[in-house]
C-alpha cells in the first residue's frame, strides 16, 4: 500500500474512535470507499509499487504522445482535444476486493471462432504474400495482408493459426483503434478494464505505455526493470517484464489478445512468448499424470482493500481454475501456470505447492525451444499487431529503451471460456503425433 493511502487511513483510524453514532457518521468502510474516490492523492489505479494516477483525459499525456501514435489516433476518429489517455472514473474503479471480485462475475456467452474453421486456412493464407514460422514450435509471421480488410471467414482461419501457434504477427498495418476493437469483439468478450488508461471514446482499448506511467511514478530502470526482485513478484508485486499470462483472475479468462504497437523504438522493446503446450509437452508422463485434473489459486495484477480488514494488507482477486486446461479449439492439453499470478496449487501443503509450481514455471521460461522473441519494428508511419493466444501461452516485455526511445500502444483482449480440464484431450504432440520420450 502506497505511504500516501496508509496515511490518510490512518487518520481516518484515529478520527473513527469518536463515536460514530454520536456523529451520525458512515460506517468506516464507506467513510474509507468515499474518502478514496475523492482524494486524488490516495492511489486506487494501480497495484502497490505502481502510479497515482488523476481521472479523465490527461492533458499531459498529450505532451509526451508520440507522433505517429497521435496521426493514428486522429486518423481514426479518436477524440483526443481534451487529453490522453482516458482514466477511468474513479467513481467506479473498485476500491474493495469484494468489489473487484463482482466484475463479470456472471456467464458471458462466448463463440470460439477458431473451432469450425477450415483447418488448412486456404482463404487466410492463401492471401498472404508470406507466411513465415519464426520458430518450430512457437510464432508465425503473416507478410502482405491487412487485419483492418480481412472477410469473417479468414478471421475465423486466424483465431485457429493463432491457437495453434501461440502468436501471430502482422507488420505494416494501418489498424484504426476502432477497428481493432471490433476485431477483438469477434473473437470473444472484450475486456474493459476498471482502472487502467483506455483510449478516450473507446472503452476496452487499453493503453499500453510505460513512458506515460513513469511520469505519473512508475518506478522502473535497467536495475529493477522486473518490478523487484523475483520473491517481490512472486509474493507482492507484478509486472509486464516478468513472464505472466493476463487476466488469469477472471472468471472466463482471457483468449485471444492483440497488441499493436504504433511506435515502437529503433532497437530493442522486443516481447517474448513461451507456448503452454510445449511446457506441458516437456513434462515426464508421470508429472503430466499427477497435474492432470489439478486446480491453483490465481491472483488479480492490481490490489485492492480487505473490507474486513481495510488497515489490513492489501488483496488480490482471487479465482480458482484447471492448472492442466484443454483448448477447446485446438483441443490440446496445456500448462496454466504462471509465475506472477498463480498463487498455489489446491490441495497440496504450501511447500509442495511452491516446490512444484517453481518447477512448472522454470519450464516455461528456461527452455528456449518453446520460446519466440520477436522485434516490432514496422516501416515508418505503420504499426505492428502481436495477436496471441493468452491461454496457452506466457509473454513478458523487454524493457531495454529505458524509457528514453518512445514505445506506445494499444491492446484488446477477448475473454473466452470458463476454463475446464477435458481428461479425453490430448497433449499437442500426441496429437500431432510428434515423438514423447518415456521415462524409465
Ligand atoms: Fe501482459
Amino acid at each position: 500500500m502506497s505511504s500516501a493511502k496508509v496515511a490518510t487511513l490512518t487518520s481516518i483510524k484515529k478520527e473513527s474512535s469518536i463515536s460514530r453514532e454520536a456523529k451520525k457518521e458512515l460506517p468506516l468502510d464507506l467513510q474509507i470507499e468515499k474518502l478514496i474516490r475523492s482524494d486524488a492523492h490516495v492511489s486506487i489505479t494501480r497495484s502497490i509499487k505502481n502510479p497515482s494516477l488523476s481521472t479523465g483525459a490527461d492533458k499531459s499525456g498529450l505532451a509526451i504522445l508520440p507522433e505517429n501514435s497521435k496521426k493514428r489516433l486522429v486518423e481514426g476518429g479518436i477524440d483526443i482535444s481534451k487529453g490522453y489517455p482516458q482514466v477511468p472514473d474513479r467513481a467506479k474503479i473498485p476500491v474493495y476486493v469484494d468489489q473487484a471480485h463482482a466484475i463479470r462475475d456472471y456467464d458471458m456467452p462466448y463463440i470460439e471462432r477458431g473451432k469450425n474453421a477450415d483447418p488448412e486456412k486456404k482463404a487466410l493464407l492463401s492471401a498472404a504474400k508470406e507466411v513465415k514460422d519464426l520458430t518450430t514450435h512457437i510464432g508465425t509471421e503473416i507478410v502482405g495482408l491487412q487485419l483492418a480488410d480481412l472477410t469473417d471467414k479468414q478471421k475465423d482461419e486466424l483465431a485457429l493459426l493463432i491457437e495453434e501457434r501461440g502468436v501471430v504477427f502482422f507488420r505494416n498495418q494501418k489498424l484504426p483503434p476502432k477497428t481493432q476493437r471490433d476485431l477483438g469483439e469477434y473473437w470473444g468478450n472484450v475486456e474493459v478494464h476498471p482502472q487502467v488508461p483506455q483510449v478516450p471514446g473507446l472503452p476496452g482499448i487499453t493503453v499500453i505505455w510505460n513512458d506515460y506511467l513513469q511520469t505519473k511514478g512508475m518506478n522502473i530502470n535497467f536495475k529493477n526493470c522486473n518490478n523487484g526482485n523475483f520473491d517481490i513478484v512472486r509474493y507482492g508485486s507484478v509486472g509486464n517484464q516478468t513472464w505472466h499470462t493476463d487476466l488469469v483472475h477472471e472468471r472466463q479468462p482471457a483468449g485471444i489478445t492483440h497488441l499493436h504497437l504504433d511506435t515502437v523504438p529503433d532497437t530493442g522493446g522486443d516481447t517474448l512468448w513461451a507456448s503452454g503446450y510445449g511446457a506441458y509437452d516437456k513434462l515426464s508422463e508421470e508429472m503430466k499424470k499427477f497435474l492432470d485434473g489439478k486446480k491453483a489459486v490465481f491472483v488479480s495484477a492490481h490490489s485492492y482493500l480487505n473490507r474486513d480488514d481495510p488497515f489490513g494488507p492489501p488483496q488480490q482477486v482471487e479465482r480458482i481454475h484447471p492448472l492442466v486446461r484443454t483448448h477447446p479449439a485446438t483441443g490440446w492439453k496445456f500448462l496454466f501456470v504462471n509465475r506472477s499470478m498463480t498463487k498455489r496449487i489446491v490441495g497440496l501443503t504450501p511447500v509442495e505447492s511452491d516446490v512444484i509450481l517453481n518447477y512448472l514455471f522454470d519450464v516455461y521460461e528456461k527452455n528456449a525451444d518453446i520460446q519466440v522473441r520477436f522485434n516490432w519494428k514496422s516501416d515508418p508511419g505503420y504499426g505492428t499487431s502481436a495477436i496471441w493466444d493468452n491461454r496457452s501461452s506466457q509473454h513478458r516485455n523487454v524493457w531495454d529503451n529505458e524509457g528514453k526511445v518512445p514505445r506506445h500502444g494499444t491492446r484488446v483482449t477477448s475473454l473466452a471460456e470458463i476454463p475446464y480440464f477435458d481428461p479425453k484431450s490430448r497433449s499437442q504432440r500426441e496429437s500431432l503425433g510428434l515423438p514423447i520420450t518415456k521415462e524409465d
